[in-house]
């Protein structure tokens, strides 16, 4: 097992308190109304249940009673009712064609937490983990920062609809070796981020059949599970596992977190499930430093074991999440802008390729700035996800309001027809950009130095997620 390496980072100290300095006004503006209308899908679902089972929380006159044991309970593993409630929910969303141990659940502050104590328990600092891009970008962060773990890009691209291949992650193993890393597992999401996909079934095969073939761990971050929303259904590793009887499932850990599925990332629920002994006694001591507090282990319990209310939730949830996307990616439809045909998650990967006015990042860039100072809309560059194809945007549809979103359909609407003098768009067509020259001319100064001289590593999302610290803490 490795051991903890602190390391000194640029990234989120001065560099960041002097765009924040500089830029807070702007950061204002621009994300005050947003986080005015953020909402989860279905936090009306909760809502309800709270009311109707208030002998749920020690914080009422019916749960109260409950107070005493809860407040003084810090035993890392968990409520044990909360663990068994855990492990059946993290087997609903699975469509209930897997089995999950409570004993080989860890807990860990959110996913983000669960990140980091399985690299700490995996690798050792100068490491590496391969990853399939584009990825998450705080996975830069939650499985790097503080374990000194090196993420090695498994390069994908729009050609086959990014899916991973046994020859991308082959070539990125025979280079890291070259480059001298001892490359001790690969990092995939499933369903992905920023997709909005699942992996099918010989795709997953082909990860784990490379990774037993080197004998290397696979981190399968599974914290959209229960996102899935149409065709075709979500398969986790861990039914690959069940099929797959020459695996050697030692290999296997699953990160899951209730921050999306259930829209509770202020809780931290993050959870490591394991298929390793030596993982699960490692990483339950180590969890010491993520523990979810027993108040919201204890609410869950109640929650999460409470059979018709999950049934239903995740009912509503998909049929909402489903005509969510329906309307959105119509929306965008009619002005000709494409998306990835995406199942699950709560955004999309949207092509915008045809409005960049060459292929390159800076291209990507200059775009993405105009999306956000004059569209006046928070998307996310394909380059903040590490995707080497410029020129795609990931944008979440599922965290606002449906009026929020038809704003945002009727700005991306005036925007393309602004961009092509009144014509839809063809992505055929090259035509000139004509907003470009207009509307750069009005960013504002600082702004545009921000973006064009900001290294790589401060990426465009570290600025601008809604719910990244530095937004929040401006405003
Ligand atoms: C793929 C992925 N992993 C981990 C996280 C972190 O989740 P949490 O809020 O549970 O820490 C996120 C959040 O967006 C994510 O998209």
């Amino acid at each position: 097992m490795a051991m903890a390496r602190t390391r000194p980072t640029l990234m989120d100290g001065r560099l960041t308190r002097a765009i924040l300095s500089i830029h807070q006004q702007t950061l204002k503006e621009l994300f005050k109304w947003v986080l005015q209308k953020t909402r989860h899908l279905c936090h009306d679902l909760m809502e309800e249940w709270l009311k109707n089972n208030q002998e749920a929380s020690i914080c009422t006159a019916e749960g109260a009673s409950e107070f005493k044991n809860i407040a003084n309970f810090q035993d890392y593993h968990g409520l044990p009712a909360f663990r068994v409630a855990m492990a059946k929910f993290m087997e609903k969303v699975r469509g209930g064609s897997v089995r999950f141990d409570p004993d080989r659940i860890i807990m860990s502050g959110g996913a983000t937490g669960a990140q980091e104590l399985i690299a700490f328990c995996l690798a050792d600092p100068g490491d590496a983990f391969l990853i399939p891009t584009p990825y998450y970008p705080g996975s830069d962060r939650d499985f790097s920062w503080r374990t000194g773990v090196q993420l090695l890009p498994v390069h994908c691209d729009s050609s086959n609809n990014f899916q991973i291949t046994a020859a991308a992650l082959e070539s990125a193993y025979e280079k890291a070796q070259r480059e001298n890393f001892r490359v001790r597992g690969v990092l995939i999401t499933n369903p992905t981020n920023p997709f909005g996909t699942s992996m099918d079934r010989e795709t997953l095969q082909t990860v784990v059949s490379f990774i037993n073939g080197k004998q290397i761990h696979l981190v399968c971050d599974e914290i959209f599970a229960g996102t899935n929303f149409s065709q075709p259904r979500f398969i986790s590793v861990s039914e690959i596992l069940d099929d797959d009887l020459d695996c050697n499932r030692e290999l296997i850990h699953i990160i899951y977190s209730l921050s999306k599925v259930l829209g509770l990332p202020g809780f931290r629920v993050g959870v490591v499930y394991s298929y390793n002994d030596d993982v699960v006694s490692c990483g339950r001591k180590m969890s010491s430093f993520g523990l979810v507090s027993s108040q919201t282990q204890h609410l869950l319990a109640s929650m999460l074991s409470d059979d018709s209310f999950t049934t239903k939730f995740l009912a509503d949830s998909a049929q909402r999440l489903s005509q969510r996307h329906h309307v959105f990616t119509s929306g965008l439809a009619q002005v000709n802008i494409g998306c990835l045909k995406s199942n699950a998650g709560l955004f999309c990967w949207m092509d915008l390729r045809p409005l960049l006015k060459e292929a390159t990042v800076d291209a990507e860039l200059d775009l993405w700035r105009v999306i956000v100072h004059e569209v006046r809309l928070n998307v996310s560059p394909g380059s903040s996800f590490h995707c080497s194809e410029p020129g795609w945007f990931r944008v979440c549809y599922a965290n606002i309001d449906h009026e929020t979103m038809q704003v945002a359909l009727r700005r991306i609407h005036k925007f393309v027809e602004k961009v092509n003098g009144g014509v839809s768009v063809s992505p055929k067509k090259k035509k000139k950009k004509s907003w470009d020259a207009q509307l750069r001319l009005s960013l504002p100064r600082k702004f545009e130095d921000l973006t064009t001289k900001t290294p790589r590593y401060m990426t465009p999302r570290c600025l601008m997620s809604p719910r990244s610290p530095l937004v929040r803490a401006a405003t």
